[in-house]
């Protein structure tokens, strides 16, 4: 179907869910799709917060995607699906991998399957650029080799390829996007490691900001969350089926440029406490966005403006982040393995 007439699709189709629509990126989805006036279900295991459960033609239907009954029942009747629930953590992937693959890999298996037995319309998957690793240029396009490092890249890649299975083997009509960087309204200090929020904290709480790596050399693709919810939509309607698209700006902007940024938006210069004892993400991480711009895409949030709005609400001392970047797991150090001759010696001797 050409892209035209899948946006038009979109427009015919008033019945839509988002799973996730609890999180972070899924409330303002939800608020994007219930102001263009769509019936719109939000399958979640977490409750809703009342301003997204008062919103227009919302409903909530509390389901366990790693659940394949509930995931079936909580989507019957929509046309178009977006995916957005699973676990956003990296550090939690690192610590718990079984957990993360579960809600990542195994919920959206169960998400991609229950699509096709419902003849759903379109599935949008929000992937991450998590699933690239380490990037070997910058910037990166959608055929840079997949090569995650962390459990969270893997399950979230896991994920696509499931679905882009499903694509080849049965027709899902999926469309993926991979999400840089975002920021916004209501991300959660302890949980989200965008740094962004946590930069803006950190200063509105009078304190110099740690960071962690090379503040010139690591660069980041940062997307305001109500840009990656237009982005998304796009993607719903006139997103190639089987098709990978970046969701990012296509600047990159260092460390060092965003306190200045963060600076600028509070009138008071920003104190950068660079820690170089890691350096393991001190790289580019910059999406190439022909092919979503291809759609007629643009961002509309500059930074500076994201960031202005973001102090604003903040306001004076918010709650400072408390999520830790981790990237390697404590394990127990492991007891010595007997040999088997060893063991028969254990045994002559007692
Ligand atoms: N936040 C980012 O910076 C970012 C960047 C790239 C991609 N993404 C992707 O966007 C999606 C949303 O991220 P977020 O930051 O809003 O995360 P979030 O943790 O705020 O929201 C995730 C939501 O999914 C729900 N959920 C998780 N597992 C579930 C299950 N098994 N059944 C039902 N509900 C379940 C949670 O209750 C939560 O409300 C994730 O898939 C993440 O991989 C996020």
């Amino acid at each position: 179907m050409h892209g035209v007439d899948m946006l038009e699709t979109l427009r015919d189709h008033e019945e839509v869910a988002v799973t996730g629509g609890a999180g972070f990126v899924g409330r303002h989805l939800v608020a994007a799709l219930s102001l263009l006036g769509k019936k719109t279900t939000v399958v979640d295991h977490a409750p809703l917060t009342e301003d997204v459960a008062t919103l227009p033609g919302v409903r909530h239907v509390r389901a366990d995607l790693r659940d394949y009954g509930e995931t079936l029942l909580a989507l019957q009747g929509t046309d178009v699906v977006f995916h957005l629930a699973g676990n956003a953590s990296g550090t939690e992937s690192v610590e718990k991998p079984r957990h993360d693959f579960h809600l990542n890999a195994l919920g959206t298996c169960n998400v991609g399957n229950a699509c096709l037995e419902l003849g759903v319309a379109r599935l949008v998957y929000l992937s991450s650029a998590i699933v690239y690793g380490t990037p070997l240029h910058a910037p990166i396009t959608e055929d840079h080799p997949t090569a995650p490092f962390l459990p969270y890249g893997a399950s979230k890649l896991s994920g696509e390829l499931t679905l882009r299975a499903l694509h080849a083997t049965a027709g899902l009509p999926v469309v993926i996007g991979r999400s840089f960087v975002v920021y916004g309204p209501g991300e959660d200090p302890r949980r989200a490691g965008g740094e962004v929020s946590q930069f803006l904290r950190w200063h509105l709480g009078e304190r110099p900001i740690p960071v962690v790596g090379d503040i010139d050399r690591k660069r980041r693709d940062f997307i305001h969350v109500e840009d990656l919810c237009r982005a998304m939509i796009t993607l719903a309607g006139r997103g190639e089926a089987g098709g990978v698209y970046n969701l990012g700006t296509g600047t990159a902007v260092s460390m060092r440029e965003l306190a200045e940024a963060v600076g600028a938006a509070t009138g008071r210069p920003a104190k950068l406490e660079a820690d170089t004892s890691s350096l393991e993400d001190s790289f580019t991480l910059l999406a190439d966005v022909t092919r979503l711009t291809g759609l007629g895409f643009m961002p509309r949030v500059s930074l500076a403006e994201g960031l202005s709005t973001l102090a604003a609400l903040l306001g004076p001392y918010p709650e400072l982040p408390s999520a830790r970047a981790v990237f390697r797991r404590e394990t127990p150090v492991r007891r010595r393995r007997l040999s088997p001759v060893d063991e028969m010696a254990e045994v002559t001797s007692c």
